[in-house]
């Protein structure tokens, strides 16, 4: 069962296609490399013990897919090729609605091509916004995008929810990913932001490693318990196992039209003040952080409700806040030792 993994040298690519393969599955790559590094093959080589074939193209490129789909038995698909800096997405909408919305439609034309059925779509809690009742459950309404990012996340939801509606073979699942964090326990493979982080973890393991002279919190202001924001931060393997449990969920589904949405976190929420306060206490380590302004666009709280991913798709976060903070630090040091 060859499972095409768009964006898998990334950083849940990677990680989705070390679990892939240790759940039989046979994962084939397809990445353009502009956001993610050659070394990330190198790493799932050494975890796994084997290359992983791997197409250096663009999922935007119709003839690429052409010819990966002629050659590979592609059963399924697991999307995560996007682009994902919500900033820059403000800054450039066209790039983001571009690359972002053409990539998924041109997949979804290429399965009905090629006989493929199985797909499974990378979203995000974005597009919940800031949500009035918490935790978020799937049935929480969406709000209007806070960026151009997380509105391509919620339209590309929509159009894979009308085709599988409209083309009964293709079944569907779009994960909403809370906040990704850590890195593989090996420390072979991890977070490779591009310059300066915007993510909170990948600048507070550059801090810890002196690449960055501190770590600014922004906003303790808010109504939460310490001030600072709270968000849903989850092991990244962990979340690499539920794209499993979900292409497993639509191999079970017998006739096509099937299209489910889940959140995928851990169900707990942490500030922002306890995360950095855990990353110094299990690393045994001082941070230099102070506490600043909001920064504009952030939601105050959000954290997921699980039952729906625990109990229909056999799925549940394993790993602690403690794990993740680890073995980010862990990758960094193995980063800056480079
Ligand atoms: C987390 C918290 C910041 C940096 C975004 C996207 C989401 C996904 C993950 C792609 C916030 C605070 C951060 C810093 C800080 N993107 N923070 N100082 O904004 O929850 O989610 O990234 O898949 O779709 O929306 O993640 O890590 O940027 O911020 O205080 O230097 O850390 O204010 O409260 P976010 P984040």
């Amino acid at each position: 069962m060859k499972i095409l993994v768009t964006g898998g040298a990334g950083f849940i690519g990677s990680h989705t296609v070390v679990e892939l393969v240790n759940a039989g599955y046979e994962p084939v790559i397809i990445d353009n490399f502009s956001n993610s590094e050659h070394s990330a093959l190198e790493g799932l080589q050494q975890i796994l013990g084997r290359d992983v074939i791997c197409y250096e193209n663009d999922c935007n490129d119709p003839d690429a897919l052409d010819t990966i789909f002629q050659k590979e038995q592609i059963t399924g698909i697991i999307h995560f090729a996007a682009y994902k800096a919500v900033g820059e997405s403000v800054a450039s909408p066209m790039k983001y609605y571009r690359n972002n919305l053409d990539s998924t439609m041109l997949l979804l034309e290429k399965m009905e091509q090629y006989g493929v059925k199985n797909f499974v779509f990378s979203s995000s809690c974005t597009v919940y916004g800031q949500p009035e009742k918490l935790p978020v459950t799937e049935e929480t309404p969406r709000l209007p995008a806070q960026s151009p990012y997380g509105n391509t996340k919620a339209i590309c939801e929509d159009i894979i929810r009308d085709v599988v509606r409209a083309n009964a073979p293709i079944k569907a699942i779009s994960l909403r990913y809370f906040n990704p964090i850590g890195a593989h326990p090996s420390a072979l493979i991890g977070e490779l932001p591009l310059g300066v982080p915007s993510n909170l973890v990948p600048f507070v393991t550059q801090t810890a490693a002196g690449l960055r002279e501190k770590i600014t919190i922004f906003g303790d202001d808010y109504n939460t318990p310490d001030g600072t924001c709270i968000r849903d931060y989850i092991h990244v393997v962990d979340l690499a196992k539920a794209h499993v449990q979900a292409l497993r969920l639509l191999d079970k589904q017998t006739e096509g039209n099937y299209y489910d949405v889940f959140n995928v976190g851990t169900g707990q929420g942490n500030t922002v003040l306890e995360l950095v306060q855990t990353f110094e206490e299990v690393n045994d380590l001082k941070l230099n952080y102070s506490l600043g302004p909001r920064r504009p666009g952030d939601v105050e709280k959000i954290y997921a409700e699980v039952d729906k991913v625990n109990n229909i798709m056999g799925w549940k976060a394993e790993k602690t806040l403690a794990d993740s903070l680890r073995d980010a630090w862990r990758w960094q040091q193995k980063l800056t030792s480079k």
